[in-house]
């Protein structure tokens, strides 16, 4: 008795934390204790509401674990427990390493572009001045920005070829293609078609203005492929890089340095990759850095 009487408050509030932990495990795992014939706690109202949330949600996971559940599996081919996993993985990577590139040839072009680096900030600056930090609609109304990601993305598609098989037998242009072929669509080379892009090689944002977008063939431009199979993750891709890019041109800019290659050189692979790694130097803006 004399030890509990001598805990201090620390002690106390963490007792009741790891109990409250506890209970939370126990309410959460209720339906398991039941299931194996274990008494569990049950769970209070509050914690009720959480349990029936997890029910509910709607996410990428619960989704596919539904998939198993559900009553039409028959006619259906639910996924099986290595499928689910391996659609985790695709999206954490698919998620990650496009993002990440898009990012290094962005920077890339704009260190070697000082005057397309000042018009973007410029643009940031305007739309949130004092370093605010940028919203959602901020960063959808920002014309500049989402023309030089586009720049960057026709430069380099992060996906150098995208891939189809012919579901049946089909003639295009009087080329018989025949079911189960594998057609390749070389969008790397598309989007360096001198007959749409004039001076592909040329990074210039104004390609992607209101007007020049509209006169064009949208299947000249497919970063993130097209169809009913496209990049499922596009929208929160562009979001991602706008954030980051404006995040940190809020603070730095880029600059070339002895080590920085003048012409990047590329492999000749399905995911676009380089043969050296792009080395800037980075300069905060006026030195009062923000706690982003
Ligand atoms: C700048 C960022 C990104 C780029 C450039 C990009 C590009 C692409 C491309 C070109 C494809 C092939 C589409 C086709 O064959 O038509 C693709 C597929 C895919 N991407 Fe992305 N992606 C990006 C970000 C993301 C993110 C953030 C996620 C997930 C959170 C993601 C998940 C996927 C998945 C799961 C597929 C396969 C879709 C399917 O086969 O149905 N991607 N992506």
């Amino acid at each position: 008795m004399d030890l509990i009487s001598s805990f201090s408050t620390e002690t106390w509030v963490l007792l009741a934390t790891i109990l409250m932990l506890l209970y939370i495990y126990g309410t959460y795992s209720h339906g398991l204790f039941k299931k194996l014939g274990i008494p569990g706690p049950t769970p209070l109202p509050y914690f009720g509401n959480i349990l029936s949330y997890q029910k509910h949600r709607v996410d990428l996971l619960q989704l596919m674990i539904n998939s198993q559940n559900s009553k039409d599996v028959d006619t259906r081919k639910a996924l099986s427990d290595p499928e689910m996993v391996a659609q985790g993985i695709i999206f954490i990577f698919g998620g990650y390493e496009p993002t990440a590139e898009a990012l290094s040839f962005l920077f890339y072009e704009l260190a070697t572009h000082p005057d397309i680096q000042q018009k973007l900030q410029e643009e940031i600056d305007a739309a949130l001045p004092s370093k605010a930090p940028p919203t959602y609609e901020s960063l959808e109304q920002m014309e500049y920005l989402d023309m030089v990601l586009n720049e960057s993305l026709r430069l380099f598609p992060l996906t150098a070829r995208l891939e189809r098989v012919c579901k049946k037998d089909v003639e295009v242009h009087g080329v018989l293609i025949p079911k189960g072929t594998v057609v390749m669509v070389p969008l790397f080379t598309i989007h360096r078609d001198p007959e749409h892009w004039p001076e592909p090689e040329e990074f210039r944002p104004e390609r992607f203005s209101k007007e020049n977008k509209e006169s064009r063939n949208p299947y000249t431009y497919m970063p993130f492929g097209s169809g009913p199979r496209n990049c499922i993750g596009m929208r929160l891709g562009i979001m991602n890089v706008k954030l980051a890019v404006v995040k940190v041109l809020q603070n730095f800019s880029f600059k070339p340095c002895k080590e920085t290659q003048m012409h990047l050189k590329l492999r000749r692979q399905v995911l676009l990759q380089l043969e050296e790694p792009i080395i800037l130097m980075v300069e905060p803006r006026d030195g009062t850095l923000t706690g982003a």
